[in-house]
């Protein structure tokens, strides 16, 4: 369905008139013509706002020259704004291999960022540090993770935005009203029943994949309903999300238990049955490289909590590691583990933060052979845009990995 007009209040005639200077105008042109596709009737305010599209090795030149001329036409965020890892370690990208030319660029993009009053805490975990809808709330986010957490653990209302939509949300404070903030578009539309025992983040990755590989590949768009899963800590469910979304396209789930709405919803009809030979087949999937050919190992994706971190410097106590290890997480989770001593530990045997990015969206393309991690989602696009073998293993085996 798409509406002809969409209804806009004065206020947001006034930002379309370009009285608000030119960023704002393009904004608004932005959503307008987003919600004219979307058949949106109406804008909605947002809460809050999670931009992607921050690594300057995604972004390249145009984008960042985009960002700058926003930044130029006086654009300036209406509701708090985080953004998405960037490309580098700000502090702390020559330990981590980051070039100084590379460098200059990254610090451009957030320069332009920050000029719009972006807070530039570059991470996919907002939630940990501050940026958490209530139940609820409209949000306009773009990390598929993230944006899965918030719908489905959370109950917040987003769609996933793109990098210059999310933006065009934050300068003007809102977001056309179509697709997940929408009552009709949350139903769940299919029946998973799990019959497997989940532990691990692994576990719920390959359970994320599983699904997702099922829905890309027989149903087409598909909201489940997924029974069967008891327990899940907000490490799994982060896990979970990032597999599921990048697998599977899937944004919003429910579990009962566990997504604040799924209470008001009866399973439907249309039925999947994940067994565990499902999982099984998933796990050795993301397992083509062997523990021999591993020389990056990487724990965070999505970016690390404080009590994954804690668990690090246990296992890394008066211990060395032989691999290059990544540990990433967000600045001020991180600021967090500098307060506990987890950093002065896990940097004393030679394992690396790299805060404000990940493994993923840094610049390292080609410069290992293969990467062991916890994340079926890190697997994905270690293989898909970094071409490394990968290993799956449990977060302590990572860690183990890493001392061999
Ligand atoms: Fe986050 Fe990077 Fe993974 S953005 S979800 S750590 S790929």
């Amino acid at each position: 369905m798409t509406a002809l007009t969409i209804n806009l209040t004065s206020e947001q005639k006034s930002l379309l008139e370009g009285k608000a200077g030119p960023a704002a105008q393009k904004a608004i042109q932005i959503l307008e013509a987003l919600g004219k596709i979307y058949g949106a009737e109406h804008m909605l305010p947002v809460s809050s706002v999670q931009i992607s599209g921050v690594s300057y090795d995604n972004l390249g030149e145009a984008g960042l020259e985009w960002l700058a001329e926003m930044a130029a036409g006086g654009g300036k965020t209406r509701v708090f704004t985080t953004l998405n890892p960037s490309g580098m370690d700000i502090e702390n990208y020559q330990a981590l291999g980051i070039s100084e030319e590379f460098a200059v660029h990254q610090r451009r993009v957030l320069a332009a960022f920050e000029a719009m009053g972006v807070v530039t805490t570059c991470s996919c975990t907002p939630y940990l540090f501050g940026n958490l809808p209530r139940f609820g709330e409209h949000i306009a986010w773009a990390e598929s993770s993230a944006v899965c957490y918030a719908n489905s653990v959370l109950g917040a209302r987003t769609n996933r935005e793109g990098g210059p939509s999310a933006l065009a949300a934050a300068l003007t404070g809102v977001t056309p009203a179509y697709g997940f903030h929408l009552d009709e578009n949350r139903q769940p539309t299919l029946h998973v029943i799990v019959e497997a025992s989940l532990n691990e983040n692994p576990d719920f990755g390959a359970l994320g994949k599983a699904i997702g590989d099922r829905i890309q590949a027989l149903l087409g768009n598909r909201v489940p309903l997924i029974s069967g899963v008891e327990e899940a800590s907000l490490e799994n469910l982060k896990s979970f999300c990032a597999s599921i979304a990048t697998f599977g396209g899937v944004a919003l789930f429910h579990i009962p238990s566990i997504t604040p709405e799924s209470a008001a919803h009866q399973p439907p009809a249309e039925t999947l049955v994940i067994n565990q030979s499902d999982i099984d087949l998933a796990k050795s999937d993301l397992m083509g490289a062997s523990a021999d050919e591993v020389d990056f190992v990487s724990l965070g994706c999505p970016h690390l909590s404080l009590r994954e971190i804690q668990r690090i410097a246990q296992l890394l106590e008066g211990k060395r590691v032989k691999k290059e290890f990544w540990i990433t997480t967000s600045r001020p989770v991180k600021g967090m583990a500098d307060r506990m001593g987890y950093t002065e530990v896990i940097e004393a045997s030679g394992a690396k933060f790299a805060t404000d990015t990940c493994c993923v969206v840094a610049p390292i393309q080609g410069r290992f052979k293969a990467m062991a991690t916890d994340s079926a989602k890190a697997c994905y696009y270690a293989f898909a845009k970094n071409k490394f073998k990968t290993r799956l293993l449990p977060f302590d085996d990572v860690i183990k990995e890493a001392l061999q």
